[in-house]
């Protein structure tokens, strides 16, 4: 008999992680299959990095940390905020978990009672919603147009908050979209929430193509900022990321994270601190490579027939219109896997708002993105 929880039976699955399985279960039966699905960079972690995690191993740094993480490194995620954008963040604001999806299921921990609203973009990240169900919260979306970018706007927020409202969760760059949010809309969407606290998903924070990106905390204090080293220093697999929180949070979500998780792994918080006190050349190149390839993929997926309503500016996916093709993604994409030998990401896995689209991954190489759409082509030609 099965004795999980209704909760845990509710659950949907991640779809793109499901393609990706799938796609592998093709490669070991000998299949070539090109990956556009997931949000993997393809680059490795920068030497200077893996190095600082070797020494801090050979130097004996195996055991728990404090659970806010080691000072040294909340005092370089302080630092890095207040240089870029010009802050005054404090090392005390500052949690170090392993990874942002933990410091976003703490987060909801803390933030939501049963039925509290979290207002968030349709489409968006395919975890939210459910983290917040899990939290026996209520995801509300706001249904973003493809012609603005799927953005949300201040009046569009505004008409979905409600006594009930725990939570703004906002996401710039954007998964799935690739839109970077105006700084006047973040302005806008802080000034609309007032004493309802933004939750920033700024993950991709630093992969932006044009223009200057932006955090929520320049223009509210009233925000919990996540962040985290998987994407800007290609370190997914290291699994380290943090949360910025106001003052008064701090020992509440202290208390969360001593609880549930005790502390991020002491040698790859190590690591953190090489990556983001050390060269940041390495970073600039891989921003100067996701931007060719991203000038790319735009023009082919419109040659192809795909719609593109307008130009994605960050991350690394673009959400292409699908509908010419099909107007169910999940089978659309499965057709592409198992015929044409490519991985995509079906739409749907991102809400109602994404049905009929297809999300593609650029954080792979120029040639296998040509690849894959030579494939997609030939395969929708036919
Ligand atoms: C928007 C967004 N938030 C959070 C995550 C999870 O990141 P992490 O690897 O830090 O847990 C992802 C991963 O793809 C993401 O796209």
């Amino acid at each position: 008999m099965n004795m999980f929880s209704k909760k845990a039976a509710r659950i949907p699955p991640f779809y793109v992680m499901e393609v990706l399985e799938r796609a592998e279960e093709l490669e070991r039966t000998g299949r070539d299959i090109v990956h556009l699905e997931v949000g993997i960079p393809d680059f490795p972690t920068a030497p200077h990095i893996s190095e600082a995690a070797y020494e801090a191993i050979k130097a004996g740094e195996t055991r728990y940390t404090h659970s806010m993480g080691l000072l040294q490194l909340r005092e370089s995620v302080a630092g890095y905020y207040n240089r870029k954008f010009n802050l005054d963040l404090g090392a005390g604001q500052v949690i170090i978990t392993s990874g942002t999806s933990p410091a976003l299921l703490m987060l909801f921990m803390g933030l939501l009672d049963k039925g509290d609203e979290v207002v968030m973009s349709n489409p968006y990240y395919s975890a939210y919603p459910n983290f917040v169900e899990y939290m026996d919260g209520r995801p509300v979306f706001v249904y973003t147009g493809e012609d603005e970018g799927f953005s949300l706007t201040p009046d569009t927020v505004a008409r979905k908050i409600t006594p009930g409202t725990s939570a703004l969760l906002i996401n710039s760059p954007a998964n799935p979209t690739g839109h970077v949010m105006y700084p006047e809309t973040m302005e806008g969407l802080a000034e609309v929430a007032g004493d309802i606290p933004v939750i920033s998903d700024e993950i991709y924070q630093g992969l932006v193509y044009k223009g200057k990106d932006h955090s929520i905390l320049e223009y509210t204090d009233n925000a919990f900022v996540l962040n985290g080293f998987s994407k800007l220093f290609a370190m997914t697999g290291w699994r380290l990321g943090y949360l910025i929180a106001p003052p008064e949070y701090i020992r509440p979500l202290q208390k969360i994270h001593q609880n549930f998780f005790i502390c991020a792994n002491s040698f790859v918080q190590h690591a953190g601190i090489a990556a983001l006190e050390g060269p940041q050349d390495y970073v600039q190149e891989m921003v100067a490579t996701y931007d060719k390839r991203r000038k790319y993929i735009l023009q082919r997926l419109k040659d192809i027939g795909f719609g593109i309503g307008s130009e994605p500016t960050g991350a690394f996916y673009v959400l292409a219109n699908a509908k010419e093709f099909s107007e169910d993604s999940l089978e659309l994409s499965r057709r592409i896997l198992e015929e044409a030998g490519v991985a995509v990401a079906p739409g749907i896995d991102f809400g109602e708002g994404a049905e009929g689209h297809l999300r593609f991954s650029y954080a792979n190489s120029l040639e296998n993105i040509r690849e894959g759409l030579d494939r997609i082509e030939e395969y929708l030609d036919t």
